[in-house]
């Protein structure tokens, strides 16, 4: 018999339970069957740019190993495959021809997954732009969500009554930030008279394909956006001062464009003139209804201000008692309850999956007697931070879903395949895969729907 405190703590009845990739991460294969590559082919290709000159040229050969990891999938028991859709595989010049043979992969791996009752939720943008269209100025160009509308439409037509789940774009932020403003993404440029732009027309990409969406499909489309919640050091004003730029530029510039129509008035102080003006006519574009959010939560920042800090003058306090992840990011689980009850609070009754959520460890190179590779600190992050999805909904958050980051270990962008987040560990010479212990657990929570946590 569950006592009245588990029954009142249970998961949603529906709640989904996935684990998520993307396609410059794990497929491989950039010129197969047709395809062109991204810009992510040739920034990781210009020497210099990522950990060791890795690329994702093999990654974890997904685009012919498909039908093992669904396989593994199954095994784990999952509900559900959050991956993306390479857009150079099916209309590799970014515009213009299609390439059916593009289109026939997805198609497959769409069908796979059905047969084995796993949800597609299908990212149409997770950061692999074809370089044809950065030839074209990429996300600088206004053109650019008639690109994205147009490409989005052609998914749709081929995928859309097989596919429950739709997002637009993967953490436009990262695209900005790391892409526009610091240059350690593709495109690799460090402007922050861009960085406004490029966000802008990201944002007007989302809405002119959510549009697209209304006109050739009917299932759910919604925004993937990474939210990392931002705590004063100090009550200072010149501190929360700080904290609130940095919330702004992060967290809400995103989701008020989205949700509200608006950006956050902290943005035009934080970019001075390079902050442009929008027309209230982008702003209706932007500000399309969604189905759903996805929310991206890693870690969070405790924030000071530090005008040596260009352009936000806000600065990261490192919080030395707290663990940290290979990728130097706290592991703080009660900053995803705060997420999560943050967005519910500003934004509405949104239905909100965690779309991704993860650590990278270094994990020992071989499995255990039992075949397993054992892998600790990610068994407890991912107990820890479900547990605080579990949090948000007995605080009356509509979270319908949580996907674990990631399926596989995989091309950790400018980190190369040094950084591993993986339930499954890849043997990058073999393509050989081995089941972590936190694969076990997550098996174990998914097939308990949740009450293997209160072990
Ligand atoms: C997120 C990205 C994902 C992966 C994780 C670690 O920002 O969406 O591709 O790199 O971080």
């Amino acid at each position: 018999m569950t006592s009245s405190s588990e029954s009142s703590n249970r998961f949603p009845d529906r709640f989904v339970w996935g684990a998520a990739t993307s396609a410059y991460q794990v497929e491989g294969s950039p010129f197969a069957d047709g395809a062109l590559p991204s810009f992510w082919h040739r920034f990781s290709h210009t020497p210099g740019l990522t950990h060791d000159g890795d690329t994702g040229d093999v990654a974890c050969d997904q685009y012919r190993l498909i039908g093992d990891d669904v396989r593994i999938m199954r095994e784990i028991g999952l509900q559900s495959y959050r991956f993306s859709i390479a857009w150079g595989r099916v209309i590799p010049d970014g515009t213009g021809a299609v390439n059916a043979a593009g289109i026939a992969h997805y198609d497959r791996v769409v069908d796979l997954l059905l047969e084995n009752d796993i949800a597609p939720n299908v990212t149409l943008y997770h950061w692999d732009l074809p370089t044809a269209l950065d030839d074209r100025g990429g996300w600088l160009n206004r053109d650019s969500a008639e690109w994205f509308a147009d490409y989005a439409s052609v998914m749709y037509r081929a995928l859309g009554d097989r596919v429950p789940m739709w997002a637009t774009l993967n953490e436009p932020w990262v695209v900005v930030d790391a892409g526009y403003l610091y240059g350690i993404h593709a495109p690799g440029h460090r402007n922050i008279f861009e960085a406004p732009i490029a966000a802008h027309n990201l944002m007007r990409a989302h809405g002119a394909a959510v549009q697209a969406y209304r006109a050739e499909a009917s299932r759910s489309i919604g925004l993937v956006v990474n939210i990392e919640p931002k705590y004063p050091v100090s009550d200072s004003p010149a501190d929360l001062a700080a904290t609130a730029r940095a919330d702004a530029y992060m967290n809400r510039q995103f989701l008020d464009a989205a949700l509200n129509g608006s950006y956050p008035d902290e943005l035009a102080e934080v970019f001075g003139e390079a902050w442009p003006r929008h027309s209230a006519q982008d702003m209706k574009l932007i500000h399309q209804p969604v189905d759903w959010i996805g929310i991206n939560y890693y870690t969070r920042s405790v924030t000071k201000n530090d005008p040596a800090e260009f352009p936000l003058r806000a600065g990261r306090v490192r919080q030395t008692q707290h663990v940290h992840t290979e990728m130097d990011w706290e592991v703080y689980p009660p900053g995803l309850t705060d997420t999560l009850v943050w967005f519910r609070d500003r934004y509405g009754d949104i239905p909100v999956y965690v779309t991704e959520n993860g650590s990278a460890f270094a994990d020992p190179s071989a499995a255990n007697g039992e075949g397993i590779v054992d892998d600790p600190e990610r068994v407890a992050y991912l107990r820890a931070h479900i547990n605080a999805v579990r949090n948000a909904i007995s605080a009356g958050v509509d979270v319908r879903g949580y996907y674990a980051w990631s399926l596989l270990d995989n091309f950790e962008w400018s980190a190369g395949y040094a950084k591993r987040f993986g339930i499954i560990a890849v043997d990058f010479l073999t393509q050989e895969r081995t089941l972590k212990s936190s694969a076990r657990e997550y098996a174990e929570i998914i097939r308990t729907h949740g009450a293997a946590l209160l072990r």
